[in-house]
C-alpha cells in the first residue's frame, strides 16, 4: 500500500488525490471533530512524530512537550506539510508519507535525515486560526486566504489598486463594488480604515476574507448610509485584481520629494476641509516619510523642506485632535517644536492634547508659554482659565478622596483593634503599637 502512493507521489498533479487516497486507504489514524479545513495563511498548531521509512525516529514535538505552529501554505515548512495539513480537520491524526521532493530533497538534512529520504510524519491538528495582520497584533483584522496571490510585493500607501469587494455585517451584504482608487483615499469612498490596511497586506490576484473589528471598521458611531450600527464587526471579501505601487522614498530624488510633498499637502488640506481627518492625516504622513531624513537637499531647498515638514506636523496635530487621539497630537507637536521651538500653534495644540489627556498642569504650562510669547492670544488665556478650574476641581476631589480614605482607615483600625480584642479573649490587654520591639 505504501508503495502505491509513493509511486503516485512521482506525479505531482495527483498529489491532491494522493492525500485523499491515503485517507481512503486508512492512513487517517483518527478522524477529526472539526467541520472546517484550515485556510492558506492560517496559523496551525500540531504535534508530530517524524520517522524514516525504516521506522527510525528523528524528530518529535511530543517528546519536546511543545506543540509546533506555523503559517499554512507559506513555505515555512516542507511542502508535504503545507499540502497535507491543509486537508486535515481539528482533532484529526494523519500519517503523511513524504517523498524527498516534498521533504528535504536530494540533500537531506544532516545529520539525522539522509539524502533522498522518504519521511513518515504522524501529525495531529489541534487548532487553527486566521492570521492577525495588524501591526500590534491586537486581533482587529483577521485574514483567511481563499485564493493565494502571486508575486513578492504588496501595495503601499498611495498605490493605485483595483479591487472587487463585498462587505457584510451579521450575514447581510451592505456594500458590493468594483473599485479603482489610490490607497489613502478610501474614506471618500466609504471604506473603513481596516479595508485599506487589509489591502496593504495582500498580493496581486489574492482573494481573502477579512474580519474587521469596530476599531478598524465604522467604530462606535457606525455608518448610517449602510445602516451599520455602532460597535459592529464587519466582514469583507476582497479580491485585489491588480495594483501599481506608489514610489517609495528611496526611489525618489529630493526634487521629486519636494514636488510630491506640495501636491499631497494640497490633497490633505482638501480632505481636512471636507472633514475627512483620517484621510488627510495619511497625506501629511507621506510628507514626513519623504522629508524627515532627507539629507541631500540642494542649497536653498533646505528651508522649503523644513517648512513643509513643519506644516505637516502641525496639520497632523490638528487631524489627531479632531480624531480624538491626543497622544498622536502630542507627538506631532513635539516634532514641530523640534523644528521651531516657539511655534504658537504647536504649543497651543500640545496644550490642547495635554488637556484632553487630563494633564492639566502641563497643559497650563503650554498655554502660559503661548501667552508669554504671543500676548495677544486670547484663546490661550481662556484655556489657562479652564486649566485652572480643572486643577482646582482635581484638588477638591483629591481632598475629598483623602478625607474619605482617612475615615475608612480610622474605621478599619478601630475594627481591627476590636477584633484583636475578641481573639485574645476579650479581656486580655492589647499591646500598644509603640511597645513592639
Ligand atoms: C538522490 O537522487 C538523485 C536523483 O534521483 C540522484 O541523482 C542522486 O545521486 C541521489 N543521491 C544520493 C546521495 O543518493
Ligand atoms: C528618520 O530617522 C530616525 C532616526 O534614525 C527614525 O527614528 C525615523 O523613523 C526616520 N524617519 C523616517 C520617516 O524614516
Amino acid at each position: 500500500m505504501i508503495i502505491l502512493f509513493i509511486q503516485l507521489l512521482d506525479m505531482p498533479h495527483l498529489l491532491g488525490r494522493w492525500i485523499l487516497l491515503t485517507k481512503d486507504k486508512g492512513l487517517v489514524k483518527q478522524e477529526g471533530t472539526g467541520t472546517e479545513l484550515p485556510m492558506t495563511g492560517d496559523k496551525v498548531f500540531v504535534h508530530y512524530v517524524g520517522t524514516l521509512l525504516d521506522g527510525t525516529p528523528f524528530d518529535s514535538s511530543r517528546e519536546r512537550g511543545e506543540k509546533f505552529s506555523f503559517e499554512l501554505g507559506k513555505g515555512q515548512v516542507i511542502k508535504a506539510w503545507d499540502l497535507g495539513v491543509a486537508t486535515m480537520k481539528v482533532g484529526e491524526i494523519s500519517q503523511l508519507i513524504c517523498k524527498p521532493e516534498y521533504a528535504y530533497g536530494t540533500a537531506g538534512s544532516p545529520p539525522k535525515i539522509p539524502p533522498n529520504a522518504t519521511l513518515v510524519f504522524q501529525v495531529e491538528l489541534f487548532e487553527f486560526r486566521g492570521e492577525d495582520i495588524t501591526e500590534g497584533e491586537d486581533g482587529g483584522i483577521i485574514r483567511r486566504i481563499i485564493t493565494k496571490g502571486e508575486g513578492y510585493t504588496k501595495p503601499n500607501e498611495g498605490a493605485a489598486v483595483e479591487v472587487c469587494l463585498e462587505g457584510s455585517c451579521e450575514g447581510k451584504v451592505f456594500d458590493k463594488r468594483e473599485l479603482k482608487f489610490e490607497l489613502g483615499d478610501g474614506e471618500s469612498l466609504g471604506l473603513p480604515s481596516g479595508v485599506e490596511k487589509a489591502l496593504m497586506a495582500m498580493e496581486q490576484g489574492e482573494e481573502s476574507l477579512f474580519i474587521i473589528k469596530p476599531k478598524y471598521g465604522y467604530g462606535n458611531t457606525g455608518n448610517s448610509k449602510y445602516n451599520i450600527p455602532g460597535e459592529a464587526t464587519l466582514q469583507y471579501k476582497l479580491k485585489l485584481t491588480t495594483f501599481e505601487k506608489a514610489k517609495e522614498s528611496w526611489e525618489m530624488n529630493s526634487a521629486e520629494k519636494l514636488e510630491q510633498s506640495i501636491i499631497v499637502k494640497e490633497k490633505g488640506t482638501q480632505y481636512f476641509k471636507e472633514g475627512k481627518y483620517r484621510q488627510a492625516s495619511v497625506q501629511y504622513k507621506r510628507i514626513v516619510s519623504w522629508l524627515e531624513n532627507e539629507s541631500s537637499l540642494p542649497e536653498g531647498e533646505e528651508q522649503k523642506a523644513q517648512a513643509l515638514r513643519l506644516a505637516a506636523h502641525l496639520n497632523l496635530a490638528m487631524c489627531f485632535l479632531k480624531l480624538q487621539e491626543p497622544s498622536s497630537t502630542f507627538d506631532n507637536c513635539d516634532k514641530a517644536l523640534e523644528l521651531d521651538d516657539t511655534n504658537e500653534k504647536a504649543l497651543f495644540r500640545r496644550g490642547e492634547a495635554l488637556f484632553a489627556m487630563k494633564e492639566f498642569d502641563r497643559a497650563r504650562a503650554d498655554f502660559q508659554r503661548v501667552i508669554q510669547l504671543y500676548p495677544s492670544n486670547k484663546a490661550a488665556k481662556s484655556q489657562v482659565a479652564l486649566c485652572q478650574k480643572q486643577i482646582k476641581e482635581q484638588h477638591e476631589k483629591d481632598k475629598r478622596l483623602y478625607a474619605n480614605m482617612f475615615q475608612k482607615f480610622a474605621e478599619r483600625d478601630a475594627k481591627e483593634e476590636a477584633d484583636k480584642g475578641m481573639e485574645n479573649g476579650g479581656g486580655m490587654e492589647v499591646e500598644e503599637s509603640g511597645g513592639q520591639e
